[in-house]
């Protein structure tokens, strides 16, 4: 205890740890987890220290501090905090980037953005392997029309197939694969048909030119960049947009508002594009406040300090783990006022009736660690949201018992499990 003591005299003030399990206890009785920093935020200020276990972990809880240190002073949260011997079981080595930092990590990060933002030009291969997804699913839904399904099956499956079809170009079709067109040259350029054929085209070039051990693309990198993608793109979007349609289900003032506007706009059952994303205010603000109340990864993941710097006011050691605490920003009653209460109002701006962009509005975090799917994820709730709803019209399975909004605890917080009707609207 006493050991412990002289620990926590060197980092900002927090709840008392217990030995071994540290401050973990709290989290874990708590669920989903953003009580007890919400609390804490309370008694010890916008910056405080809790304990994983062994592991201190400055938790930042205050949008302006957040943005002088993560985004500001970037390069010095830039790294990120291992565990060392689970990642030799689980990787073979430090490969992948999510927990990966410095050289392979930024080559990667940068192939990774690189290779998405071709996929989102030109002609447009992510909102086409997004749409080809949309319309399967929506035969699927059409099929069942009228009936009750487990709606969050259907919409892991989706997303599952879109990341599917955009690392390795197959996509599942009920319990098989269906594997897609390769890539072909097309007005003498030649184009990647997904990301690992993207991989193994610069792997080959890289090797010609720098030779074999002066860059970070390996088969070993490949299947670990491969599983990054898939398990941080999987979870999160499923989830999402099952809270959407939870939401959805619970607010009828809200759906009714939404459909008067997918009626003016859109009035037909075409399919919803990339293009009316701007005519769809309305829509755009119900996706953002549906991500603030899902509020998906209440713990966040830490950063490593790579020097010693100072966080409001406070000395912080080099190597030490600090997490911007975004579940905390989207909670906070005097950015979000009433925020518990959804209202996707608060995404409109009361003159020009337009979407309002908020920038404390953060849940794919900030500064150099910030998600890399994050253009892909918005593309996906959009197009699937404004789809699914322009559609259908969905019912609780049950008019008198509506599906719980209590979460549940995963890699990201999920509801519980419910199932709706499902009704053609055209
Ligand atoms: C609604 C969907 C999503 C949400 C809310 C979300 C949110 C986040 C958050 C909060 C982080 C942690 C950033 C930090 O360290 O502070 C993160 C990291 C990451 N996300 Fe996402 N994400 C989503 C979808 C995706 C998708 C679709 C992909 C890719 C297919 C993806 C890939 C990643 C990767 C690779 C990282 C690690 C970045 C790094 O360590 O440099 N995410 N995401």
């Amino acid at each position: 205890m006493k050991k412990l003591y002289w620990k926590r005299r060197n980092f900002p003030p927090g709840p008392i740890p217990l030995p071994v399990l540290g401050n973990t206890l709290s989290l874990a009785l708590n669920p989903p987890g953003y009580q007890p920093l919400l609390k804490w935020k309370k008694k010890y200020g916008p910056v405080f220290t809790f304990w994983f276990g062994f592991q201190p972990t400055i938790c930042i809880t205050d949008f302006k501090i957040i943005k002088e240190t993560f985004i500001d002073d970037s390069e010095t949260f830039a790294g990120r905090l291992t565990l060392n011997d689970l990642i030799q079981i689980v990787r073979g080595g430090h490969f992948g980037v999510i927990e990966t930092e410095g050289r392979l990590w930024l080559e990667q990060k940068r192939f990774v953005l690189f290779t998405f933002r071709n996929f989102g030009m030109g002609k447009n291969l992510m909102q086409e392997r997004i749409l080809d997804e949309i319309v399967y699913l929506i035969d699927t839904l059409k099929a069942i029309n009228g009936k009750a399904i487990g709606i969050q099956g259907e919409i892991d499956r989706a997303v599952g197939s879109i990341i599917n079809s955009l690392l390795f170009g197959y996509r599942f079709e009920g319990k098989s694969f269906h594997f897609l067109q390769k890539s072909g040259t097309e007005n003498g350029i030649e184009e990647s048909a997904d990301f690992c054929e993207a991989f193994l085209r610069e792997m080959r070039q890289r090797k010609e030119k720098e030779g074999e051990n002066q860059h970070s693309f390996s088969f070993q990198q490949l299947r670990n960049v491969c599983l990054d993608l898939w398990v941080a793109g999987l979870e999160t979007t499923t989830n999402t947009i099952t809270f959407a349609i939870l939401y959805y289900l619970h607010y009828f003032e809200i759906r009714e508002k939404i459909y008067a506007e997918l009626d003016a706009v859109i009035g037909s059952d075409r399919l919803i594009t990339n293009n009316d994303k701007c005519s769809l205010p309305y829509l755009n603000a119900f996706i953002s406040e549906t991500q603030r109340m899902a509020n998906l990864l209440p713990i966040n993941f830490g950063r490593k300090t790579s020097k010693d710097t100072y966080i409001n006011g406070f000395f912080v050691p080099k190597g030490s783990s600090v997490v911007p605490q975004i579940s905390c920003i989207l909670f906070d009653e005097t950015i979000f006022p009433d925020p518990f209460t959804f209202n996707p109002e608060r995404f409109i701006d009361a003159e020009t009736k337009k979407y309002k962009k908020i920038d404390e509005f953060i849940p794919f975090s900030v500064g150099k660690r910030q998600c890399m799917g994050e253009g892909l994820a918005k593309m996906e709730l959009f197009l699937i949201i404004s789809n699914l709803f322009n559609q259908f019209q969905l019912l609780p399975e049950n008019e008198k018992s509506l599906p719980s909004l209590e979460k549940r605890f995963g890699f990201a917080l999920q509801p519980q499990p419910f199932r709706c009707k499902v009704k053609t609207r055209f």
